[in-house]
């Protein structure tokens, strides 16, 4: 039971503190209940900075709670804290520790504010669990699409882009602030339960499957993944070693066996323009067509409703480097994810008897108008409702390419290893990127690109 916060006197004092002296210390100190993203105000919390989420799942359909978890965060304190909040939408929250202590917490809206019993200081590393169960929430995004938890034809799905996460799990739901994660799903004996990293166990026992993964490597948490169902599982390795495990809902099995049998080849192409592959295992989750409405690049294996065609599993792997490994610092740099994985499918078909890039480029130039690809510039979408459409994705891939034709080729692949090499398992922003390809190419004017096909509303005048 949650006993009542006297919250809002508690901000009250905090603000008014800010103005006469500072807020922290002894007094009250609540972290931010959002890092302040452009576009996601609310998501994430400010005041602390999460290293691991350990969460133990227990899936039972067909009951009144078909999701029952534990989430125990481990998080180090940015500041002094009397309280913080975490991202939690829907489920109901049983029980709430931290440091081991009985904490109070009220909820509002998609903040889930925690007081520990005693405050924790700036600097101290302290673990929080939460104990929920409930119906996980499906989430319709700004942009009309669904995320969160889905029911699928056999099972359930978690996807978190953006701001999916905490239909699932409380945390610090913002792409900057990235973790580590042992994810545990126990199911009924004879589905499947798939996540992100490696599979560490998997056993039975009275009927119920638990499936341990763990992610070594800092993930954010919109690229978190549960995938629930019956699954056709193919465990092999590339030729350098790395794992991959490859899971099929039996109804895709024969459409995408033969794409799925390039995923060697796609990763290995990728290595070879990308640079070292950022992560210790790769795969894919191929569910039904209508489990979801769109493909999404969950680390370690991107997930796909229906078996995918070859671009689209050429821009989920190449993801991995540019969204997974190299993260937006905010959601208004999407295109540091979309245009270089929509760039990836131009580089491909080039490299693949297929058009080549300045093809493509040309055929998105010739569009007229001013709405498509040429309704805002790639670094400044209009709202949270358009951060997917095609200025981010082609518009973007249309900058990289403007890029390359002014570096030249070598430069332009020492360009983009460059940067995956230089923000490999961090966070970067569009002037992040500016500056560094600036950096790459002493004596070269990238301004025009940048006022005109990045930051510049309407159509370039010049291709
Ligand atoms: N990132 C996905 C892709 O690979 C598309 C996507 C899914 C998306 N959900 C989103 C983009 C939410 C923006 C917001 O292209
Ligand atoms: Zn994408």
């Amino acid at each position: 039971m949650s006993r009542p916060l006297p919250l809002l006197p508690t901000v009250t004092a905090c603000a008014l503190a800010l103005v006469l002296t500072a807020c922290g210390g002894t007094g009250d100190a609540r972290g931010s209940a959002g890092v302040g993203d452009p576009y996601f105000p609310k998501a994430g919390n400010g005041g602390y900075d999460v290293s691991h989420y350990a969460l133990s799942l227990d899936y039972a359909p067909d009951t009144p709670t078909p999701l029952t978890g534990t989430a125990t965060i481990t998080a180090r304190a940015g500041q002094d804290l009397s309280a913080f909040d975490l991202d939690l939408k829907g489920m109901e929250v049983k029980s709430l520790t931290v440091q081991g202590r009985k904490a109070r917490w009220t909820r509002t809206g998609q903040e889930l504010t925690v007081r520990p019993s005693a405050a924790l200081a700036e600097g101290e590393t302290f673990r929080t669990t939460v104990r929920y169960s409930g119906t996980p929430a499906t989430i319709t995004d700004p942009d009309g699409s669904e995320e969160g938890w889905l029911s699928t034809a056999d099972g359930a799905l978690a996807l978190g882009e953006p701001t999916g996460s905490m239909a699932w799990f409380p945390g610090n739901d913002h792409p900057s602030d990235k973790a580590t994660y042992d994810i545990t799903v126990t199911v009924p004996k004879g589905l499947r339960a798939v996540s992100n990293g490696e599979l560490r166990t998997e056993t039975t026992t009275d009927g119920r499957t638990t499936a341990t993964w763990r992610t070594t490597q800092p993930m954010a948490t919109y690229l978190a993944t549960v995938a629930i169902g019956h699954y056709d599982i193919t465990r092999t390795t590339l030729r350098n070693g790395l794992p991959v495990y490859v899971a099929v809902d039996p109804h895709e099995a024969a459409a995408s066996r033969k794409v799925l049998a390039r995923l060697p080849e796609i990763m290995e192409w990728e290595e070879y323009n990308f640079g070292p592959y950022p992560f210790s295992s790769t795969g894919a989750i191929v569910d039904r067509q209508g489990d979801a409405g769109y493909a999404l690049e969950t680390q370690n294996r991107p997930f796909f409703p229906g078996a995918p065609d070859t671009a689209t599993l050429v821009h989920e792997l190449a993801h991995q480097w540019y969204g997974d490994s190299v993260t937006p610092k905010t959601w208004r740099d999407m295109w540091l994810n979309e245009g270089f994985a929509t760039y990836a499918e131009w580089l491909w078909s080039e490299d693949h008897d297929g058009h080549t890039a300045q093809q493509t480029f040309d055929a998105l130039y010739k569009r007229d108008g001013d709405a498509g690809v040429w309704a805002f510039p790639p670094a400044k979408p209009t709202s949270a409702a358009h951060i997917s459409d095609s200025p981010v994705y082609e518009r973007g891939a249309m900058v990289l390419h403007k890029i390359r034709r002014t570096v030249g080729d070598a430069r332009f692949y020492d360009i983009i290893q460059g940067w995956a090499a230089a923000h490999r398992h961090g966070n970067a922003d569009t002037a992040d990127f500016t500056a560094y390809v600036e950096r790459m190419a002493p004596g070269k004017d990238f301004g025009g690109i940048w006022k005109d096909w990045l930051y510049g509303d309407g159509k370039p005048a010049h291709p």
